[in-house]
C-alpha cells in the first residue's frame, strides 16, 4: 500500500495492533505457501498426470454413431477450453508479481491446453463435423477474447474454485453417460470407451486444479477472513461458467447439458457451491450472508474485538486452521525430500486473530 498512499497521507496509515501480523506479513506467508504448493503440484503433475491429448487415447476407435446430444456437448467443452490462452495471459498478468501463483498459472495454461486438444480430437473423430466447419468454428471462437470475471486477484481465485468443480463435474457427468450409466432415456446404453478414457482424464486434472484454488482460498481465508467472505459472497452470486457469453450456440449447448443431466442449476447449488462450502468450513449460503451482515454491523470504533469475533463465527476456522495446517506438512514434506528445508523452509504461522479454545480471542 505504501507506494501508492501520498506522502502526506503515509502517516495516516493504521498500524498493525501489537501481537497481529501485518498485512505484508500474511502476504509473505500466503505467497511461501503458493511457492511451496506450486513446487509440489508440479512435481505430482509430471509424474501422474502427464498425459498427451493425441497418444494417449484410441481416437481411430471413437464411435462414429455417437448421439448427436453428445457430441454438440464435446464440441461446447471444446469451445469453453480453447480460450485456454486467454485464461491463462489474463491470469498469468494479474499475479504476475507472485512466483508461486504465476508460474502455477503458466503449469495450469498447460493442462487447459491438452483439454481443448483432446475435446477437438473427439469433436473431430466422432466424425459428426468436417474439419472445415471446426476450422471455422475455431476461427469465430477465436474472434472474440475472454475477459477476466472480476477485476482483482481474490475475486479470481475464488472464481477458478467454483468454476473447476463444476468443470470437473460436467466432465464425470460425461464419463458416466460413454460408460453406458445415463439415466436419461435417449442416452441409455451409449457406451464408448474411449470418449470415457478422455473424459475421466480430463476430470482428474479438473479435480488437481480445484485443489490448488480451494487451498489458496484457505490460505486467504485463515489470514483474511473478512476480504475472502466477503468475495466468496460475490462470486457466487453472479457466478456462470467461462465463455458462456462468447461461444456462439451457448444456448443450445447448456440445454443439451441439462437434458443429459450433465450440468444445471441444481448440481451447481449441490455439487458445486455445496461441496466448495463444507472444504471451505462454510455451512451454507445463508450462514454465509448472514455471517457478512452481522460483520457489517459492529461498527468499527467498538473495537477490533466484536468485529473479529463475528468474523470468525461465520465460517470453521478450526477446520480451515486445520487444512492450512495439513497444507504445511505436505509442504514441509516435500521441502525435505528435495533438500529445500535446510536452506530456505516454508513454515507455518498461526494467525493471532483466530479465536483460541474456550472462544477467547488470542488478543483478548
Ligand atoms: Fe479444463
Ligand atoms: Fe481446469
Amino acid at each position: 500500500m505504501a507506494d501508492i498512499l501520498p506522502p502526506n497521507l503515509l502517516q495516516e496509515r493504521p498500524r498493525t495492533p501489537a501481537g497481529l501480523l501485518s498485512n505484508a506479513e500474511k502476504d509473505r506467508l500466503i505467497e511461501r505457501g503458493f511457492l511451496g504448493l506450486y513446487r509440489w503440484y508440479t512435481a505430482r503433475s509430471q509424474e501422474t498426470r502427464n498425459w498427451n491429448a493425441d497418444r494417449s487415447f484410441d481416437w481411430r476407435h471413437l464411435r462414429k454413431d455417437l448421439p448427436p446430444e453428445v457430441v454438440t456437448v464435446m464440441q461446447g467443452f471444446f469451445a469453453v477450453e480453447q480460450y485456454a490462452p486467454d485464461f491463462t495471459s489474463q491470469l498469468v498478468h494479474l499475479v504476475r508479481r507472485s512466483h508461486g501463483r504465476s508460474h502455477f498459472q503458466l503449469r495450469w495454461g498447460s493442462e487447459e491446453e491438452k483439454h481443448a486438444d483432446a475435446w477437438e480430437n473427439a469433436v473431430l473423430f466422432s466424425e459428426q463435423r468436417s474439419p472445415e466447419w471446426i476450422a471455422e468454428y475455431k476461427e469465430r471462437l477465436r474472434s472474440q477474447t475472454w475477459e477476466l470475471p472480476f477485476p482483482d486477484a481474490i475475486h479470481n481465485l475464488v472464481y477458478t474454485v467454483f468454476q473447476e468443480r463444476a468443470t470437473q463435474l460436467n466432465y464425470l457427468n460425461m464419463m458416466k453417460i460413454a460408460q453406458g450409466k445415463s439415466e436419461k432415456p435417449h442416452l441409455a446404453g451409449v457406451s464408448d470407451p474411449v470418449l470415457a478414457k478422455v473424459a475421466q482424464t480430463i476430470a482428474v486434472d479438473e479435480a488437481a486444479h480445484y485443489n490448488f484454488f480451494l487451498e489458496g482460498v484457505r490460505m486467504y481465508l485463515y489470514y483474511y477472513p473478512e476480504r475472502t467472505l466477503d468475495a466468496i459472497k460475490n462470486v457466487i452470486g453472479q457466478f456462470s461458467m467461462p465463455a458462456a457469453s462468447l461461444v456462439p450456440d451457448w444456448q443450445e449447448f447448456s440445454e443439451t447439458v441439462y437434458r443429459a443431466g450433465i450440468y444445471g442449476p441444481r448440481d451447481f447449488q449441490r455439487d458445486v457451491m455445496q461441496v466448495a462450502f463444507r472444504n471451505l468450513g462454510i455451512e451454507s449460503r445463508k450462514a454465509l450472508e448472514e455471517g457478512i451482515r452481522k460483520t457489517r454491523e459492529v461498527p468499527d470504533f467498538e473495537g477490533q474485538n466484536a468485529r473479529t469475533t463475528a468474523i470468525f463465527d461465520t465460517f470453521d476456522y478450526g477446520q480451515i486452521e486445520g487444512d492450512v495446517r495439513r497444507l504445511h506438512v505436505k509442504i514441509q514434506d516435500y521441502e525435505q525430500e528435495i533438500g529445500f528445508d535446510k536452506l530456505d523452509p516454508t513454515e507455518f504461522i498461526e494467525n493471532p486473530e483466530v479465536p483460541r479454545q474456550g472462544g477467547q480471542a488470542a488478543d483478548d
